[in-house]
């Protein structure tokens, strides 16, 4: 698409997320209108979008649920004052997540956002652990690769080298070990990997000393890392050994959360219940800022029964519209059954990616339900990573009309979760196309 002079003048003004203007120059995307799975720029060209906005408009766009529980608090409450009271719809939110969390995680706050959401985790940790006769444990392990949002803590606890280096020095107390794909290469076997990437933390927390370490922060699957989708025994391991040293299990659902990967939290699809959860994305379906900290309910209450407060907030925090947006969602999620949707056509999805291995240069297509990722090799021989091809790709699909989310040496595929068959082809067949078309670029 062409960028007018004004546009072009007013994103001088201003800054993408994590992209160079330069770089957005080079496919340049403004919308102006959504509905469903498509988006329109502001030229009126059509896109489907293969990402559900940032892996967050579960229900596609603009659905008719959220339109109308925005009107209907609207029409009641807009804002409660937060350090006076809350309002009945942030409490209803409270239950309505509690009735879909796994195991007891049913002490509940709303946030604006993921990070907001992480860094919540973070200070909650700390403050449970010096209230309940371990003041020393402080620290957290998370992993290589991830991206736990941009907040100096979340950023912290993120794995990303590029996005952090430029505001060095990070807070102390963030250590890292690597995802399990970092050693695929040297194990015959992809569960023994698992075992040994799993192990990693229990090294590290030993070796620092169990009375500092506060906590272990994981994305079920990682996307940043390229949709790293882990054996359900890497959970278990990591689990046993968090309960062997008194260290909490943090999963960063912000991604995998609310019906994502085929059942409503991806600790309920790779069994394993962590102490706290954090949710964003999905729960608003992109409508609104929304996030949530899910956490066991006893580790709550031990705040009431000491007298205390977990010394927080946020001026949005529970905010009434935001919090009407995710019980509406939640109640879609359910009553629709997007979750099965997601594993079933998530399934679908995988096996017609799978074909594009004819093309000789996908080494892998990973995630699960609704989050597949696919890597890309120069050939299946060598399996050297093609960050070329990936380039092109983002080049092409978007000429094409479809917006992916390419790293270069791979792409995700993440779109909403009320796709349907026939949609799910339509998809295909855009990114087939893109792809055979960045490969005559490379
Ligand atoms: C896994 C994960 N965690 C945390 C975040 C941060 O969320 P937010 O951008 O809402 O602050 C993101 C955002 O992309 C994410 O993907």
């Amino acid at each position: 698409m062409n960028v007018s002079a004004r546009h072009q003048d007013l994103l001088k003004k201003t800054f993408l997320d994590y992209q160079s203007t330069e770089e957005f120059m080079a496919n340049p995307l403004i919308v102006s209108r959504a509905e469903g799975l498509y988006y329109w720029d502001v030229e009126g060209r059509r896109y489907f979008d293969g990402i559900s906005g940032i892996y967050s408009t579960f229900l596609g766009h603009r659905h008719p649920r959220i339109e109308e529980a925005i009107r209907r608090q609207w029409e009641k409450l807009a804002f409660a004052p937060p350090m006076h009271g809350t309002s009945d719809v942030t409490l209803d939110f409270v239950e309505k997540i509690g009735s879909v969390t796994p195991g007891d995680l049913n002490f509940v706050k709303a946030f604006s956002g993921g990070s907001e959401s992480m860094e919540a985790a973070i200070k909650f940790s700390r403050q449970y652990f010096k209230q309940t006769g371990h003041p020393s444990k402080y620290k957290f392990i998370s992993r290589y690769h991830a991206y736990h949002g941009a907040t100096m803590g979340a950023m912290a606890a993120s794995g990303t080298g590029e996005r952090k280096t430029p505001f060095e020095p990070q807070p102390p107390g963030f250590l890292k070990v690597f995802a399990p794909n970092h050693y695929r290469d040297r194990f015959s076997d992809w569960d023994e990997c698992n075992r040994f990437a799993a192990q990693q933390f229990e090294d590290v927390i030993i070796n620092e000393d169990p009375e500092t370490v506060a906590g272990v922060i994981i994305e079920p699957i990682s996307n940043t890392g390229g949709v790293i989708t882990p054996t359900e025994e890497y959970f278990r391991i990591i689990r046993d050994v968090c309960d062997c040293h008194n260290v909490l299990l943090i999963y960063d659902e912000i991604i995998t959360g609310f019906g994502r990967t085929g059942a409503m939290f991806a600790a309920h699809t790779f069994g394993v219940t962590p102490d706290i959860i954090c949710g964003s994305k999905g729960l608003s379906s992109g409508a609104i800022p929304l996030g949530a900290l899910m956490a066991r309910q006893d580790m709550g209450e031990c705040f009431y029964e000491q007298g205390e407060n977990f010394a927080h907030g946020h001026t949005y925090a529970g905010h009434p519209l935001a919090c009407a947006v995710g019980i509406a969602v939640v109640d879609e999620i359910v009553e629709k059954r997007l979750d099965e949707n997601a594993r079933e056509m998530g399934e679908y999805l995988a096996s017609k990616l799978e074909g594009l291995r004819d093309l000789g240069v996908v080494r892998e297509v990973r995630g699960k339900g609704l989050l597949r990722g696919v890597e890309l090799v120069k050939d299946t021989t060598s399996m050297e990573p093609f960050p070329e091809l990936g380039k092109a790709l983002k080049r092409t699909a978007l000429k094409n009309g479809v917006i992916l989310r390419v790293d270069p040496n791979w792409f995700a595929v993440v779109p909403a979760l009320i796709i349907q068959k026939d949609q799910v082809d339509e998809l295909f067949d855009l990114i087939e196309k893109s792809l055979k078309e960045a490969l005559t670029q490379v």
